[in-house]
Order: structure tokens, then sequence, then C-alpha cells
């Protein structure tokens, strides 16, 4: 807490190592974070140092801070427009952490510890998912790689998952490391810096991509990893637009250089021990983390270590999910495959769609059972809007069967047992 009232230590975001996730945004329960078309910002006036975003920024690029007099805190008009985070300010000679970091006596301190618990105590826990990693994950290595340093990968391969003729045109790319060490685990991301610049001439923000394939690589045993991407042609709005990254990876051909990012990511990640179950839960691209753990899984299926998979995979239709026909040939002993098809089930015009909350709920015998054990970890990864969805089922599935969701959704996200990574 600052000693001096006059002087602010302001949160900020470092928009050189920040890749635009929106994650701080929404996890912001104060509404104080904010972006434009450049930056994600901090808005001092707003901002109440709950911490609620800082474990999950996959950078670490929003534990940033500068400390300042309350007058002249930055705006965050100001921060739009920055490249680099200012430095440090001096006050009358003297930096202004010494001001800031005065004795304080005991009244004030005491002070400000209530003032931190009264500004907590109002916040419900605002994440619906897990900050931790399951007790028995693999440590993952972040931020090996910044925007100042990427690692140059090249790509081994790229070809169309979804059918031809339809709007979805995912790819499965595959980026080779070489001898530059890379480590990856299942469930965490990269950022791809797309070359050349923006509309003002600034070089191209990265963009996060959740990895598709298991630690050993996308080929095991090789030092390579594959990415899912769906080219972007339509706004949210449904306006066309051509989405700069998600166009130049699609576009990538063998042999060409791809300058890379990260890992990133401590959290959404598998367990390692025996007898635990997955459930996944995913739309579109969403799939990238399932296959990754999916693979991980059945590329260890001799070892017999136990444990159930169960997949909900929501898609337009048959030809626009992704890797359909690998996964049909999965054996039906080893992975309960469920998917959601929305447009073209055959359902009379008007009718409701078909998403993967509706099926959960159709399967909510199975899903209760896998619930009732401790070992079983649940990942959602896809369209934002499908993270309520899967909530409410979740507890519809509960409450049906007499399981306290309230209780088990605690103790899930407490335990590492309950992922959300949705955009
Ligand atoms: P929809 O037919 O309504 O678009 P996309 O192809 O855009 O990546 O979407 C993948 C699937 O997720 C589609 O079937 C889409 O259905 C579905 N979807 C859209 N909104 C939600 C939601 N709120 N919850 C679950 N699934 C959704």
């Amino acid at each position: 807490m600052n000693a001096n009232p006059e002087v602010l230590k302001q949160h900020l975001i470092d928009p050189e190592i920040c890749i635009r996730c929106n994650t701080c945004e929404e996890t912001c329960p104060v509404d104080a974070i904010t972006h434009n078309d450049d930056n994600y910002v901090v808005d001092a006036s707003k901002c109440n140092f709950c911490m609620a975003c800082i474990s999950p920024c996959p950078t670490g690029s929003i534990d940033n801070w500068r400390t300042v007099l309350k007058p002249k805190a930055y705006s965050i008009d100001e921060q739009f427009t920055w490249d680099e985070l200012p430095a440090e300010q001096e006050l009358d000679g003297a930096p202004l952490l010494a001001a800031a970091l005065e004795p304080i006596d005991a009244t004030d301190a005491a002070d400000d510890e209530e003032a931190l618990e009264l500004d907590a105590s109002h916040l419900a826990d605002p994440l619906s998912g897990s900050q931790v990693p399951p007790w028995s994950a693999s440590h993952p290595y972040v931020n090996l790689y910044g925007h100042k340093a990427p690692v140059k990968a090249t790509v081994a391969g790229n070809f169309r998952v979804t059918a031809l003729g339809t709007d979805s045109d995912t790819h499965h790319v595959v980026l080779d490391f070489g001898t530059v060490p890379f480590p990856v685990l299942e469930g965490q991301s990269i950022g791809i810096l797309p070359p050349g610049v923006d509309a003002k001439g600034r070089p191209h923000h990265a963009r996060q991509y959740s990895i598709a394939s298991p630690r050993d690589g996308e080929r095991p045993g090789y030092n390579n990893l594959s990415l899912t991407v769906k080219r972007v042609t339509s706004d949210h709005d449904g306006n066309p637009v051509r989405g700069v990254a998600s166009n130049y990876v699609c576009d990538l051909r063998k042999g060409d250089e791809v300058r890379v990012i990260g890992p990133f990511g401590t959290s959404f990640l598998m367990p390692n021990h025996p007898d635990s179950n997955l459930i996944m839960v995913c739309t579109g691209t969403g799939s990238a983390p399932m296959r990754a753990m999916t693979e991980r899984r059945r590329r260890r299926i001799d070892l017999d270590e136990g444990g159930r998979l169960m997949l909900f995979f929501g898609a337009r239709s048959q030809k626009e999910l992704p890797y359909f026909g690998p996964l049909m040939n999965l054996p039906k002993e080893f992975i309960d495959i469920n998917f959601a098809f929305s447009r073209d089930d055959g359902r009379p015009d008007g009718a409701p769609k078909r998403y993967v909350q509706h099926l959960m709920r159709e399967r909510g015998d199975d899903v209760a059972a896998l619930l009732r054990d401790d070992d079983t970890y649940l990942y959602v990864c896809g369209l934002k809007g499908m993270e309520a969805g899967v909530l409410e089922a979740l507890e519809a599935v509960c409450a049906e069967r007499s399981i306290d969701w309230r209780a088990l959704h605690a103790q899930m996200k407490r335990e590492g047992r309950l992922h959300f990574e949705t955009y």
C-alpha cells in the first residue's frame, strides 16, 4: 500500500509484451481494464488492486507498476498511445518509489489493510475456473522468447482440416523449432508475430494460438508442434474483414519461417497421474488443446494408466468440424465422443440449435458419474458464449442428481480441476 497519500503505485500493462488476448479485460471485476486497436490499458481511477487479473495473464505483461503522483497518473488515453512503458519518474530529484515506500505508521497500515479487505470483500471470485494447474501437472516453461527476441520456427506442414466448400477454412499447421529449445505442454499456447506493419505503420501484435500437439511433438520425438487455426474472414458482427494473423498462418507454406514467442500458460494443463479422467468441451479451433491431451493419452495407451476421456465437440456441421476423420478412428473404449452440430442435424426450422451444453445435459448421468470422482478434470475451450452455457449445464446436471454444484464448483476450482479458455 502507498505510504504517501499523494503517491500512487499505478497498475500498467506492458504494451511490448501484451499479446492482446483479452483475458485481463474479461477477468477484471471492476471493469478497470479496457482496450483500443493498439493497447490494453488500466484505468487508475477504477483499479482497486484486487490482483484478480495478475495470474490469468499468460505473458506477465499485466504485472507492471509505476509510482506516480496521483494527479499525474497516466490516463487511459495516454496509455493507448504507448509502444513501451514509461521509465520510473523522479520527484524533486528523488525517485518516486522512495517517496512511496516511506515508513508507514501502524495506524496507516491497519487502515490500508482494512481498505484492501474492504476492496476485495465485495468481489465474488470473478473467475469461473481454476487459476492453478492439476496437482500432478508437469511444470510448464513460459515466456522463454518475447517480442524482442522471438524464435524462428520453420513450417513443416500445413493442411486444411475442415471440408472444402464450407465457410470454415481451418488449418493444421506444423512448426519445427530445429535445435532451438521450445518445451511445451498440452494446454499451453504460443504467440505468432505476423510480418509487416498495421495501418499506423507499427509492427503487428502477436496473436495467441493453442498448441494442438502433445509435449513430445506433433511427430513423436521431434522438436515440433502443431496449431489449429481458422481463417478469419468476418468480424463479430459478420462484416467482412481479413484477419491479419490467421490468414498469414493459413497461407504459410512448407519451409516458410515464422516468428514465435512464448510458450504461455501455467494452469490449463493436464494431470499426469494414473486414473485421472478428462471431460473436454470445445467448439471449433478450441479443439486444439483437447487434441493435444487426447493424443498424449493415446500415445500412452499401452501403459494402461486408466482414467476416462469424454469429449463434447461443437461445430456448425460435420464438414466444419476440425479433425472429424481422425477423431472417428479413435477406439470407443478409449474416448467417449459427443458431437453437437448446430446447423445441419436435420432439425425442423425454428427448432433450437444443438450446442455442446445441450449434449452435456443429455449425457447427464455419465457426466455426473465423472463429476462424483475426485479424479475428474474438466476443460472448456472455444467460443466465449459457451462458458456460461457449460456452467449452466453442469449446474443442471448436478441439481437433477442431488449433487451440490456450488460446493463442487468451488472445490474443482481450488483443486485445479476446472479450466476455461474462451475467446
Ligand atoms: P452456431 O451455428 O450458432 O454458430 P464457429 O464455427 O463459429 O467457430 O462455432 C462453432 C460452434 O459453436 C458452432 O456450432 C456454433 O453454433 C457454436 N456456438 C455458437 N455460440 C455458442 C454458445 N454460446 N455455446 C455453445 N456453442 C456455441
